[in-house]
């Protein structure tokens, strides 16, 4: 690697048990301002993070394990190991889309009505993405791990009800700690399959 930040880049990986050890409220704090200094369309930062550690933290892990029980095998085995992330974790961020762009979108950039709603949803949840990506990267320079939930997707009514972002739109949550163990993660596609050169 080359520098610093491929380094970092290269070395993130998905971790799903942590340690008991406490995150600093500085390392929070800083992982905060990496994900709030990502790209955004319009500069619209329709994002919000959510912060959640001890009791709030357990009533998530608690109602994502109860909803487990509405899926069949091996989503409902998913979410009870989501669930286990986030109790494991000493702090987990969750992430919503506000819906300002979607708001504003039809004054900033006037695009015909019936394009409008997909493509300001759209620019939403890539801005949010950009975030999501500088969190679990800051995190990783840190020395912290993450995992970025996905699958709670399937509950978000309930889960962005809980976060009390009800009108927001789901995007992630994601348990941050100090890994309990670490591995060499899941193999990636060589750069000759991923990309290519148009000519
Ligand atoms: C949008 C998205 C959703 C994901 N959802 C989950 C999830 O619900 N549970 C989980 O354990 N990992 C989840 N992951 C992590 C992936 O499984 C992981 O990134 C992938 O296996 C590659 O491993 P790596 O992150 O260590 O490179 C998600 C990742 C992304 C980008």
């Amino acid at each position: 690697m080359t520098n610093e930040t491929l380094a970092t880049i290269k070395m993130r990986r998905s971790v799903r048990t942590f340690q008991a050890k406490k995150v600093s409220e500085h390392n929070i704090k800083q992982i905060l301002q990496a994900a709030n200094w990502a790209p955004s369309a319009h500069n619209q930062q329709s994002w919000r993070f959510i912060v959640l550690q001890d009791e709030k933290k357990q009533a998530l892990a608690n109602l994502v394990t109860n909803k487990a029980n509405d899926f069949e095998r091996p989503t409902s085995a998913l979410l009870r190991m989501a669930a286990r992330s986030i109790t494991s974790a000493p702090v987990v961020i969750a992430v919503a889309n506000t819906g300002d762009l979607i708001k504003h979108g039809m004054d900033l950039f006037k695009v015909k009505k019936e394009m409008g709603l997909d493509f300001f949803r759209t620019m939403e949840i890539q801005s949010s993405a950009a975030a999501v990506e500088n969190l679990l990267l800051a995190a990783t320079s840190l020395d912290l791990a993450t995992v970025w939930l996905g699958i709670l997707y399937l509950i978000k009514d309930e889960v962005l009800k809980f976060l009390g972002e009800p009108n927001g739109e789901f995007m992630a949550v994601i348990p941050v700690g100090y890994a309990d163990k670490t591995g060499k993660g899941p193999k990636k596609r060589n750069l000759d399959v991923a990309a290519r050169y148009l000519s």
